[in-house]
């Protein structure tokens, strides 16, 4: 009797955790869309000074340098958590994100890791520049963002 009870109990909890796990993936996708969104946002938002920086329209920093970088190499870390299987472009609604990214994540990986290198060599420089030295880091670090939506992202 007893262990018939727990029998029963455990069916439950197994039932119970398998519907958890149904849900979980459907939430995972479309929260997980909000969350690389917002965070691309925030990217570009931390991008924006320094741009502003490079063509004189933002008073020259090098702490604002070194913050901005800062933030933007830790974006681009948390960035790595929003890209879970089955939330790609024909997968789920309101994405621009490219299938490839799943069948080729090597490569999107690296593309990723070449962004946080580009704001690491920004952060690393800050103390040293001078506002003439703010365009390279610039381009260098918008080519990355260039190279990962020529390839990841969908117009
Ligand atoms: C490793 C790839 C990768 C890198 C590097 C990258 N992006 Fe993106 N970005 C994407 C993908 C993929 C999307 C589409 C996301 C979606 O719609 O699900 C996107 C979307 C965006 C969006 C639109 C967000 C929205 O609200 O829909 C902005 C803005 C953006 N990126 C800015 C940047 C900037 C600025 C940089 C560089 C500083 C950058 N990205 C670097 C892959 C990348």
């Amino acid at each position: 009797m007893r262990k018939a009870f727990f029998s029963i109990v455990a069916g439950l909890c197994a039932a119970g955790i398998v519907a958890g796990a149904a849900m979980a993936a459907d939430m995972k996708t479309d929260d997980a869309l909000k969350y690389r969104q917002g965070l691309f946002k925030a990217l570009a938002w931390q991008f924006g000074p320094v741009v502003g920086m490079a063509k004189g329209e933002v008073p020259f920093s090098n702490e604002q340098l070194a913050l901005r970088a800062d933030n933007m190499d830790a974006i681009a870390k948390m960035l790595a958590d929003g890209f879970p299987k089955g939330s790609a472009d024909g997968e789920i609604a309101g994405t621009k994100a490219k299938p490839e990214i799943w069948t080729n994540q090597a490569d999107f990986t690296a593309k990723l890791v070449a962004l946080q290198t580009a704001t690491a060599a920004l952060s690393a420089a800050s103390g040293t520049l001078t506002q003439g030295d703010v365009g390279k880091h610039v381009a260098a670090i918008g080519g990355t963002c260039k190279a990962c939506h020529d390839s990841y992202r969908n117009r």
